[in-house]
């Protein structure tokens, strides 16, 4: 494995929920009468993430995925967390336009728009040498982690750059967008070419999100590497690295609260880890901007 270890903050870790970014206390009442959109929230971050956003005080969280009772069970759990928070759901294939439209227009159609979008729906299938690889699968790859990203900002947008303007007039911040990245969007693991290609490229599509949307829009786009999870997906790479499934889930569902709160809109158009405390992270605000850190770059200085 070759890693470019110059592209990752040197920071405090962190594994599980800390007080910075806790929906039930630091982070508590922030996404008040806000609704937000999560891609593949039946089970794993996602389903994390849906909760989390219930406890920050969510007007309404809108939930998809292809499995109906898992997201039935989120659903519940949503429920459990804030029995004020407003739950809905549509059963789709991020993979589909039409059906990301569709599920976009509903949430705006039952709560009146859409805060924040949470492009979390990822695909990883096992890793094989691209010489040795079934095209099939491996585009699918890209079709989940790439093209269903899209669709989900496609469609989110012109109701995020409404809630930015209107959150500005409230003094509040809006228009949020996350899109799931991973720390493997710059590494170069052998067998792993399809899924952390796509996640670079989830990397510089944050950026052009940010670079089209930015002034007129207000848009405040972010691309979250979650830490590692034993979840379905994590479980998919190969045996010897679940070692680094080390963290909760509550991580990302605390840290994209926080990204969602205002907190971290110096940070717009950036790959950020939700394995850096919140705090250091922060403090070194002006060295990140001033060297336009945190971005994909080609390395070509001699
Ligand atoms: N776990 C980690 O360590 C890790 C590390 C880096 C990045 N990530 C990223 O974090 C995100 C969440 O992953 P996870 O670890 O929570 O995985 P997970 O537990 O396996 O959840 C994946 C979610 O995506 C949904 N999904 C998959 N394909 C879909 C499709 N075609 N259309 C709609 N929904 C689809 C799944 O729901 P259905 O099957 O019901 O459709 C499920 O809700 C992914 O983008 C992943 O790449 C995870």
């Amino acid at each position: 494995m070759s890693s470019i270890q110059s592209q990752f903050l040197d920071l405090a870790v962190r594994h599980s929920r800390y007080p910075a970014i806790d929906p039930r206390s630091a982070l508590k009442d922030s996404a008040r009468d806000k609704v937000i959109f999560i891609t593949g929230a039946s089970r794993g971050i996602g389903q994390a993430t849906a909760v989390a956003f219930a406890e920050a005080g969510a007007r309404a969280v809108y939930l998809t995925a292809r499995s109906e009772d898992a997201l039935e069970a989120t659903r519940a759990l949503v429920g459990r967390a804030n029995p004020e928070t407003q739950c809905a759901y549509s059963v789709c294939d991020v993979t589909s336009a039409a059906a990301i439209e569709a599920a976009v227009a509903d949430c705006a159609a039952r709560f009146g728009g859409i805060d924040a979008a949470d492009a979390n729906a990822g695909y990883l299938s096992p890793w094989t040498k691209i010489g040795e690889s079934d095209p099939e699968s491996w585009w699918r790859t890209w079709e989940v982690n790439v093209r269903g990203a899209y669709h989900l900002i496609r469609f989110t947008l012109p109701h995020l750059a409404q809630s930015a303007k209107r959150r500005t007039a409230e003094g509040r911040s809006g228009g949020h967008l996350i899109l799931l990245s991973s720390v493997g969007a710059q590494l170069l693991m052998p067998g792993a070419s399809d899924y952390q290609t796509s996640k670079h490229a989830i990397n510089r599509l944050c950026e052009f999100v940010q670079v089209d949307h930015d002034d007129d829009d207000g848009i405040k786009c972010f691309a979250l590497h979650p830490g590692g999870i034993s979840t379905e997906l994590g479980r998919n790479m190969p045996q010897a690295l679940h070692a680094h499934l080390v963290d909760d889930p509550e991580l990302p569902a605390g840290f994209a609260v926080w990204l969602c709160s205002g907190k971290a809109d110096w940070a717009k158009g950036r790959y950020l880890s939700a394995n850096w405390d919140v705090g250091e992270l922060t403090a070194l605000t002006d060295r990140i901007l001033q060297n336009d850190l945190l971005v994909n770059r080609l390395r070509a200085q001699v």
